[in-house]
């Protein structure tokens, strides 16, 4: 029997592309898939892990810098112990994790990973951490361990969301408000089945022209930007011309992007769905001509939902170039909705797609102590 198990859900989101990485608002919902960690002392110096999903059982002993490229998915569990371990206190300990967040898909199962193996960590071995430790310890280790550069997006919604509610996160401040779902839709999410290639290129030449353009707004404008989220949109409109076209291009998403969140976020309030639809849209169009991280089978979903009877609005989700797409839909006809949309886009010729209902979830939990 593990000594604590400790969950943490997988995500979506709503509104707010590429917005993170660049101090601006983003708008998560977690959803009802989730990665459980057990944890159990063996004491001594030998670490093991096992994962259900790939079927692999590894044994290692933290040393800091020491990598495994043969069992890559280990790295998560090295870093966060050694993160943890500050204080000499942890120990060789047993690891058993499972999942429900479908990988490499887009639903950041990787936060869901990492946040359920910190909090498993924490709790078995008593280390003191603050709640908002865990998503910078998270990011931390997505970006030291793993040397991938996401922002604090996903382990903060694997954190702190709450069950019916999306999650209002200014990245910059880290300040966050739970905005209930409106009553009446649900939400459907299209894996499009393409794993994610160029992803992780594609998503650090976006971070790197991000802030090639603040430097440029910064000449242009002669201020002071420490990011995108110092300047409007209209500032960027006027400048249209000035600046190299794709930089220009990367900047007018960023902004709008913001600007989209904080109105999808009153919309949500105000129980307005069809709103809320309008402004996925044009997330999704953003994403497609100024961001350039669509492809062809998420705008196949994208196109075959936006016409339906009952879908309020679609897009993509996460870092685009595969992954999966959303809905929200009017509730009553999810089901159907899924399978139609579904059918589609086997029949455009995306053979390995597949449609399902999320619904939302809540953050991490300890299961069993
Ligand atoms: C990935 C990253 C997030 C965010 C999205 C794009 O999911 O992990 O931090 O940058 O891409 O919005």
């Amino acid at each position: 029997m593990p000594d604590v198990i400790a969950s943490a859900p997988g995500r979506i989101n709503l509104v707010g592309e590429h917005a993170g990485y660049n101090q601006s608002f983003v708008l998560p919902v977690a959803i009802d898939r989730r990665t459980y960690t057990a944890v159990g002392r063996r004491g001594g110096e030998l670490f093991i892990a096992f994962s259900k999903e790939l079927g692999k059982k590894t044994s290692f002993e933290i040393l800091p810098g020491r990598f495994e490229h043969s069992n890559f998915w280990v790295n998560y569990v090295k870093g966060a112990c050694t993160l943890l371990n500050k204080d000499k206190t942890i120990e060789g300990t047993n690891f058993a994790v499972g999942s429900t967040v479908p990988r490499g898909s887009g639903l950041s199962s990787s936060a869901a990973y990492v946040v359920s193996i910190i909090e498993a960590v924490a709790h078995l071995y008593g280390v003191d951490l603050d709640e908002m430790d865990v998503p910078i310890l998270a990011q931390r280790i997505e970006n030291e361990f793993i040397g991938v550069q996401t922002g604090i997006m996903d382990p903060f919604v694997a954190k702190f969301a709450r069950e019916g509610s999306a999650l209002l996160i200014d990245t910059r401040s880290l300040e966050y408000q739970h905005i209930p779902m409106p009553e009446g839709c649900s939400i459907l999410v299209c894996v499009t089945g393409v794993k994610r290639a160029l992803a992780t290129t594609e998503y650090n030449r976006r971070q790197q022209q991000c802030q090639e353009a603040v430097a440029e707004l910064c000449r242009i404008l002669d201020r002071n930007l420490t990011s995108l989220r110092d300047v409007t949109a209209e500032e960027i409109k006027e400048v249209d011309g000035e600046m190299d076209q794709t930089l220009y291009m990367r900047a007018l998403h960023v902004v709008t992007e913001n600007d989209r969140v904080v109105k999808t976020g009153a919309a949500l309030m105000n129980g307005d769905k069809e709103f809320v639809g309008n402004l996925m849209l044009e997330s999704h169009a953003s994403l497609r001509r100024n961001y350039q991280v669509s492809g062809p089978e998420l705008d196949a979903f994208v196109e075959i939902a936006e016409p339906l009877e009952g879908v309020y609005g679609a897009r993509m989700t996460g870092a685009g170039f595969g992954g999966s797409a959303i809905c929200l839909v009017e509730s009553g006809n999810e089901n159907e909705l899924a399978t139609r949309i579904a059918r589609e886009y086997k029949q455009r010729g995306f053979e390995d797609g597949y449609v399902f209902v999320a619904r939302t979830g809540c953050g991490s939990r300890i299961e069993k102590s």
